[in-house]
């Protein structure tokens, strides 16, 4: 029997990555098209809470795994949250969200552990004050609400775990992914969910080649620490395009974003954190029509980003599939699901 369920949609970062870091702005958007689920289901008496990630092959014993295991740290830091003990509850995962390619998937699988938990929490309270009640009948909730998690609670426990991926993260992919809405997000302040005047379309294409975030965040860190001014100077040039970029967004102007991806990708490739498959795709997206392109998330492999019309995105996907895209997703941005 299914006791709770959670989602989480994957994000791409529109602008700012790396530099969001250093405490400048960046745009990040979700992706509805790739999601993580979480079930939980009643288990046997004794046995504890325990995770099958089904993707992975892999079946996990929480009360047994080590502190870094990611999975079992979600689970683990909610159970606190929540004041649950260890539950005999399995909780199947399920993810459609590429791995390390820069669109959330290790905060998105977070996410929908976390909520499928207080979503369990909540219907077998509700459950056990039903069958306590002399007269069961429908007037009662189905769910107690004492475990429902706002959207800051589900961010703060899934950065928790962010940091055993990514070392110093920036907080940007938990809170996209936790308010499911497009945010403009500065380090160490509320995220600003921010409205799209236009919805617009967005190819993104993945290089195929896997890319810790971790890594290329500490490389950026090391080069920062030899270079401090120069790297300053390009996070500042970053930031400013982010900040160019939310007006154009809001206002519906999407031609503006365009030469803005281009310039944030130009900068990039000056952090350190391009390659040569990014750039060739960027290069390709651009000759097939795009009106911008740029790296998203991590980079040196991952996921890059282009800016299409609804009339390009066909011409621009086979273009991208052709150059040796491995996935390439078409996504509208801002459109109602
Ligand atoms: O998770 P990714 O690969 O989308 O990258 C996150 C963006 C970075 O700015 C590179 C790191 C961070 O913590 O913000």
């Amino acid at each position: 029997m299914v006791l709770g369920r959670g989602f989480a949609s994957g994000k791409v970062i529109l602008f700012g990555e790396h530099a969001v870091v250093y405490g400048r702005p960046a745009l990040a958007v979700p992706v509805t098209q790739v999601q993580a689920e979480a079930v939980v289901q009643a288990a046997a008496p004794g046995s504890g809470l325990t995770i099958v990630a089904r993707d992975l092959g892999e079946q996990i014993a929480v009360r047994d795994a080590p502190a870094d295991q990611p999975l079992a740290a979600a689970a683990r830091l909610a159970l606190t949250h929540l004041g649950l003990a260890d539950p005999d509850w399995l909780i199947t995962v399920h993810s459609t969200i590429p791995v390390a390619s820069g669109m959330g998937s290790g905060a998105a699988v977070s996410a929908a552990i976390v909520r499928a938990l207080a979503d369990a929490a909540s219907r077998e309270s509700a459950n056990q004050q039903i069958s306590k009640s002399a007269t069961r009948n429908t007037q009662y909730a189905t769910r107690n609400t004492q475990y429902e998690l706002i959207a800051a609670e589900v961010s703060a426990l899934v950065y928790e775990v962010e940091k055993l991926h990514h070392g110093t993260p920036s907080g940007i992919d938990n809170t996209v992914i936790a308010t499911g809405q497009p945010v403009y997000f500065v380090r160490g302040q509320p995220p600003q969910p921010f409205p799209i005047g236009r919805p617009f379309w967005l190819i993104i294409a993945d290089t195929g080649i896997r890319s810790p975030t971790k890594i290329t965040v500490g490389d950026v860190r090391l080069a920062w620490q030899q270079e401090q001014t120069r790297y300053e100077a390009l996070f500042d040039r970053i930031g400013a395009v982010a900040e160019a970029a939310r007006p154009a967004i809001c206002a519906g102007q999407t031609e503006a974003l365009g030469p803005l991806m281009d310039a944030n990708h130009a900068l990039l490739r000056e952090v350190g954190v391009s390659c040569p498959e990014l750039d060739a795709l960027v290069a390709t997206a651009r000759a097939a029509g795009a009106l911008g392109a740029k790296l998203s998330g991590g980079g040196r492999g991952g996921n890059m980003i282009a800016l299409v019309t609804e009339e390009t995105a066909s011409d621009v996907a086979d273009a991208l599939r052709s150059a040796g895209a491995v996935r390439v997703i078409v996504t509208a941005v801002g459109q109602a699901a």
